[in-house]
């Protein structure tokens, strides 16, 4: 039987073509989404993966959304955190909601989605935790305090857990998406995107968000025993760690 990988944030952006990257590869997938009924139903109508709706940020509700992907579909082995959001400002403009939200579903996410699977993961002695960080958790990047400390906190969260795992056959690697035409990305003002973010991308271009599922791929294999606690950058050159 084919292994089931659980992505959230599954059925847009980054996270729809891993989804659609892992099921190419063999895969059970199961998308997970929070809000956007229409673009999920439409990413089912043409792909065949199933998708379910619940959000990150609240424990309970990925606590019983696990149980649900697991009944439907057999234990999770590869668990992707892809979701994330962001609510960019200058930190003098930058609200206690705007910070609050970014955390809640960018770092605690990654908690809440990660401890219900955990448990299975070291009673059946495999497992792969793929946490999709991000450049600006490296390097922070002005007008996203919020989002910068979300995301390197999720680098910290994958070093300790992947010590904690790796006797249980659990890897927990993160990858670094540079910036990438997604949506999120072209929601950047235009002006700020051409004039001050793609003229320091040396390859000249924004990344596809196909480059970065084949990293994900890469590291869900079964022979990626040995990679764990790793970083894996794919940001065009922008950011050298
Ligand atoms: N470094 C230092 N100062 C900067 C700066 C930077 N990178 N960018 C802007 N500033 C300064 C400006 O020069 C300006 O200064 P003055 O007031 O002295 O002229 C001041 O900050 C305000 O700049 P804006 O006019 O741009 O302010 P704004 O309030 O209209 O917009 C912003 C602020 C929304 C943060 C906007 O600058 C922006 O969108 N920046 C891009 C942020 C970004 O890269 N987000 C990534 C989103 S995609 C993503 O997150 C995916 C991923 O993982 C890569």
């Amino acid at each position: 039987m084919s292994k089931v990988a659980l992505v959230t944030g599954g059925a847009r952006g980054i996270g729809a073509a891993i989804s659609i990257a892992l099921k190419n590869a063999g895969y059970t997938v199961a998308a997970n989404y929070a809000g956007n009924d229409e673009a999920a139903e439409k990413f089912t109508a043409e792909t065949g993966i199933k998708t379910y709706k619940w959000s990150v940020a609240d424990y309970d509700a990925c606590a019983a959304g696990v149980a649900q992907v697991e009944a439907d579909l057999g234990p999770v082995a590869v668990l992707v955190n892809n979701a994330g959001i962001t609510r960019d400002a200058m930190f003098h403009k930058m609200t206690p909601q705007m910070w609050k939200e970014v955390i809640d579903t960018n770092l605690s996410g990654v908690f809440n989605m990660t401890h219900p699977i955990w448990g299975g993961m070291r009673d059946r002695k495999f497992g792969r935790v793929i946490n999709i960080s991000s450049i600006n958790g490296q390097k922070g990047q002005a007008g996203q305090a919020n989002y910068s400390a979300a995301k390197a906190g999720d680098l910290g969260m994958t070093k300790a857990l992947a010590q904690e795992g790796a006797r249980a056959g659990i890897t927990v690697n993160a990858i670094c998406p540079g910036y990438i035409g997604t949506e999120m990305v072209r929601a950047i003002d235009e002006k700020v995107l051409n004039e001050r973010i793609i003229p320091q991308i040396p390859v000249g271009r924004l990344g596809e968000p196909e480059e970065i599922a084949r990293c994900v791929v890469f590291l869900a294999a079964e022979d990626a025993g040995f990679i764990t606690g790793a970083t894996i950058t794919a940001n065009g050159g922008q950011y050298f760690v």
